[in-house]
């Protein structure tokens, strides 16, 4: 993006001449700024956002339904796994039909040959593959938010696209016209390739999917959270130590202290319901163990962080994480 003619008069170029102030941050470019706007270039898609109030008014209430199914909760991945079986699958699709790119690519024989060879054979295990992985890119999508789920959606039609390919090249291929297999297969990696770039954006840019209490170790020594006689009994109550959102719970004279921000979206936990000193996330119904943070529903994966309590002097105290000593301690165990 062109900031300024360069030229004497030019304000641009008088800012120049004076060197940068602490006032004007630096312009930002296309080239670094394209992956955001893209974002909300599709975010703001008429016909995307209608699809996807649409599908999420047909498979929200099934999935409120079927909350309880461990199957739905495998294809998250789930606590067993320990994080989402998405993104590992989608890796074997991808791995699969660039071999096809490959072996395509070093292909001498110009002979057009039926039945499958081992570029077919492939491209055959990435459309199985792509099968499973689009089953719990879905189930996952249930689960997401906003415009998470409208990329989310897009992300979804490209690899239902690039699926549609690979299926019409592996079709040409066993019918032995190779040179449309290439391009069909080729066009279909290009989908995939872009439908990938989208998946990233989901992961590492808007964190979907990843535990959002991966950095909770705040506060870092016994901090006042609530003076006791402001706590009701059975009943969740939010607080902020130190930065922290905590929920607190107390039955029958013990008292827990849990992360308030739900490990799989940032869910409130406060503003859901306790049974059986089991929380229950309003937003997509994860359940975690007050005792321990253990998730004993899905779709979280993680374990909720829980925090250590104490009273002193009428108040409730919490304490995160212990620092890290500075040296090893020796012939020590860590408190
Ligand atoms: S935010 Fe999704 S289950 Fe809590």
């Amino acid at each position: 993006m062109r900031t300024g003619s360069g030229q004497a008069g030019d304000p641009a170029a008088a800012g120049q001449q004076a060197g940068p102030t602490l006032s004007s941050p630096p312009a930002t470019t296309p080239l670094v700024a394209w992956h955001g706007d893209l974002a909300g270039w599709l975010d703001r898609l008429g016909w995307l956002r209608t699809l996807s109030d649409w599908l999420t008014a047909v498979l929200g209430p099934v999935r409120e339904r079927h909350q309880d199914n461990l199957v739905l909760e495998l294809l998250h991945g789930g606590r067993w796994v320990g994080h989402p079986l998405h993104p590992a699958l989608s890796d074997l699709p991808i791995g699969l039909w660039a071999g096809v790119m490959v072996l395509d690519a070093t292909d001498r024989d110009p002979a057009p040959r039926r039945g499958i060879d081992a570029a077919g054979m492939l491209s055959a295990a990435g459309i199985l593959a792509a099968g499973a992985t689009a089953l719990t890119g879905l189930n996952d999508w249930t689960v997401s938010n906003d415009q998470d789920r409208r990329v989310g959606l897009f992300h979804g039609l490209l690899n239902t696209a690039a699926l549609g390919l690979q299926g019409a090249s592996l079709g040409t291929r066993v019918a032995g016209h190779r040179g449309t297999a290439r391009a069909l297969g080729a066009a279909s990696f290009a989908v995939t390739a872009a439908a990938g770039y989208l998946g990233g954006h989901l992961v590492f840019t808007k964190g979907v999917m990843v535990s959002r209490v991966a950095w909770a170790i705040e506060p870092r020594r016994w901090t006042r959270a609530l003076q006791e006689a402001d706590l009701p009994d059975d009943s969740p109550t939010a607080v902020v130590a130190e930065g922290r959102q905590i929920m607190l719970y107390r039955h029958r004279g013990s008292l827990y202290a849990i992360d308030n921000i739900c490990s799989h979206a940032g869910g409130l936990l406060s503003r859901g319901p306790v049974a059986d000193l089991t929380v229950t996330c309003p937003l997509h119904g994860s359940r975690f163990a007050l005792a321990d943070g253990c998730v004993s529903r899905g779709p979280a994966s993680q374990p909720q962080p829980v925090l250590p309590t104490r009273i002193r002097n009428g108040w409730i105290e919490v304490r995160g994480s212990q620092p890290t000593p500075r040296r090893p301690t020796k012939g020590r165990t860590q408190p």
